[in-house]
């Protein structure tokens, strides 16, 4: 980089336009494959294999056989659970609850958003008994370990939401139903975002937000996939309209968004380094700003980035048009 750096015409006080045309080029040279969509953070893909396969042949996650009780207790996934049981279970099916919605109602602050952009998961909504079905995934917890599963799951859903019981059917063949344990955040909760409910304002809200356990895209994408895989012939029209909302604004508005912004942040830099070298050799000018570049690189890679900047610019674009 120093080699590139040093070749550029920074002596003798660039016009705005000159350091433009500069920042145009270091851009080029150095942060245009960072600003391509799957590049910031890296996106989790499609896995090779169908999560179906080794549904059925592998339905505990234990090493040891622990044998089946009356005290077992059944919980049942339809968010992040589909994919994904961070707890030890000795029996999973895939299924439905009756008379309930899933909705994209529920901020994240603490999971796939943080409190200055709240992401957005899942939430229950009562519906039609005889026509609303929430399809998941049914996990069987052994009697011995209810309470440490429970602990763990109250406290990773600490943010609004709260257990109920329900009746789960299984699918694709219907059997006894199953009471399971399910975690519901109801509109009473704080965190309730359903007031906005228009996809393209929720779908605007994911693709900007990112948390401690990732992308909200990653989330959404992630339980998109899962459902595809394990209920190949149940539509979910909320979701798969998010999916393509979503879909539509990182294919035609994410590039341009992060070049603009990524732009800005070279510009800044550039500034700071001649400020703080003014009337030093070019020499120090040139150490300075590859120092700067080198920082900036690192932290437009860190997680939480690439959707605070699409944030802000979105912002920006929307205070223009109301003034
Ligand atoms: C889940 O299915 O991942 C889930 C959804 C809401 C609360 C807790 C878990």
């Amino acid at each position: 980089m120093l080699r590139y750096i040093q070749n550029l015409p920074l002596g003798q006080s660039p016009t705005a336009g000159e350091l433009a045309a500069i920042g145009a080029s270091i851009y080029r040279q150095f942060f245009e494959n960072v600003a391509g969509a799957q590049q910031l953070n890296g996106e989790r893909k499609e896995p090779a294999g169908s999560l179906l396969e080794g549904f059925d042949a592998q339905p505990s996650n234990q090493a040891e056989h622990i044998a089946a009780t009356a005290d077992d207790v059944w919980i049942f996934g339809y968010g992040s659970l589909v994919w994904k049981a961070d707890f030890p279970y000795i029996d999973r099916r895939r299924g439905y609850v009756c008379g309930y919605k899933r909705r994209f109602y529920q901020h994240s602050i603490d999971h796939r958003g943080v409190p200055e952009r709240p992401g957005r998961v899942v939430t229950l909504l009562p519906g039609d008994v005889a026509l609303d079905r929430v399809y998941g995934v049914a996990y069987r917890i052994a009697a011995a370990q209810k309470a440490q599963v429970l602990g763990h799951l109250d406290y990773r859903e600490k943010n609004g939401y709260e257990r109920f019981n329900l009746q789960f059917h299984e699918y694709p063949a219907a059997t006894m139903p199953i009471e399971v344990i399910i975690y519901m955040a109801t509109q009473a909760n704080d965190s309730y975002a359903g007031h906005v409910w228009q996809v393209p304002c929720i779908a605007r809200q994911i693709f900007t937000s990112a948390g401690p356990s990732g992308p909200n895209r990653e989330y959404l994408f992630n339980l998109s996939i899962a459902m595809r895989q394990l209920f190949p012939d149940v539509v979910d029209e909320h979701l798969a309209e998010l999916v393509h909302c979503v879909q539509a604004l990182i294919e035609q508005e994410e590039p341009a968004l992060l070049e603009r912004a990524i732009g800005e942040e070279i510009l800044s830099v550039l500034h700071a380094a001649l400020d703080k070298q003014q009337g030093e050799q070019q020499q120090q000018l040139e150490l300075e700003l590859v120092k700067r570049l080198e920082a900036l690189r690192q932290r437009l890679q860190a997680p939480g980035t690439r959707e605070k900047l699409l944030s802000q610019q979105l912002q920006r674009a929307a205070q223009q048009t109301d003034s």
